[in-house]
């Protein structure tokens, strides 16, 4: 069975007629793994609503660069920075960069993920490490680069009310045990309660650490879920609101938590999903 749906396109000036008052003016973002999926739609929403925007990437430049020229063309502001973040050289040299080209960082989306699924006792430790190294350990990376910058510049006021905002790109399987993909769930069982933990101790410093929790979103990650029509017949089983999600709707997710009209949020997985984490089943079954 061929493949008959697709991921849909974006339309940067259309998300950018979205947003004529600029909740992100003047503030400067930095979304990991944005060159595809979750992370692109979130680094075109951040930079339509305002931001300058780091993309990064680890691989596959050329998608990376051409989600800046799209972003700049609608009179945006990005570039793009190459770095695996689970090397801490490599993140301390892109926030390095960072500093040199934007001087500081208001806002990190630590999104860059992956999912090596397998039975478990079939297991290797390389996939058990790649999701750990890159799915938390990549977070953790990121979140201290961005609260010691945090912490050195402090609140500007005319910038935004906090010293800085967090967002984890978590998942519903924070919280969903997913059997064959223990790695995965582990590593955003790992997520939460980093980010809650963050959220605690830096509360007081006014840094706002939040997740974003995502259902099933259309990107390459999951094509195999939705891309044929008796897959997603399957999938939406378990989406009470009948769709499956698409990247604008976390990008909207995270304009809004990265801006002061979210000023009081911190520590809350707010999860998109569709209603997927309100176990369906239970719905006619138990
Ligand atoms: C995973 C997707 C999956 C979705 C819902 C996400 O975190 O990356 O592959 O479709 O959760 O299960």
């Amino acid at each position: 069975m061929s493949a008959i749906q697709d991921i849909p396109l974006f339309n940067q000036s259309e998300i950018v007629s979205r947003y004529p008052h600029q909740p992100l003016k003047g503030q400067k973002a930095l979304v990991t793994g944005a060159n595809s999926g979750i992370g692109e739609g979130t680094a075109r929403y951040l930079a339509a609503a305002g931001a300058a925007v780091v993309v990064n990437y680890v691989a596959n430049p050329d998608a990376a660069v051409a989600i800046v020229e799209d972003i700049k063309a609608a009179g945006g502001t990005a570039t793009s920075i190459q770095a695996d973040v689970s090397k801490e050289d490599q993140v301390q040299a892109m926030f390095a960069q960072m500093m040199r080209e934007f001087g500081t960082i208001d806002i990190l989306v630590n999104n860059a993920g992956l999912q090596k699924d397998s039975p478990f006792e079939t297991m290797t430790l390389d996939q058990w490490n790649l999701v750990l190294n890159v799915n938390l350990t990549g977070q953790f990376l990121c979140a201290r680069e961005a609260v010691r910058e945090f912490l050195r510049r402090g609140i500007k006021t005319d910038i935004s009310c906090a010293a800085g905002k967090i967002i984890c790109m978590s998942s519903v399987h924070e919280v969903i045990p997913w059997g064959g993909h223990v790695n995965y769930a582990t590593s955003k069982g790992g997520v939460m309660l980093m980010m809650k933990s963050l959220a605690q101790e830096f509360a007081p410093k006014k840094i706002r650490v939040n997740s974003i929790g995502p259902g099933a979103i259309k990107t390459p990650i999951n094509r195999s879920a939705w891309d044929i029509p008796e897959a997603e017949a399957n999938l939406l089983k378990l989406i009470p609101y009948d769709r499956v999600g698409v990247a604008g709707d976390i990008g909207k997710a995270a304009v809004w938590l990265a801006s002061d009209d979210s000023d009081y949020v911190t520590g809350t997985t707010l999860f998109v999903d569709g209603g997927m984490t309100l176990y369906p089943g239970f719905a006619t079954g138990g």
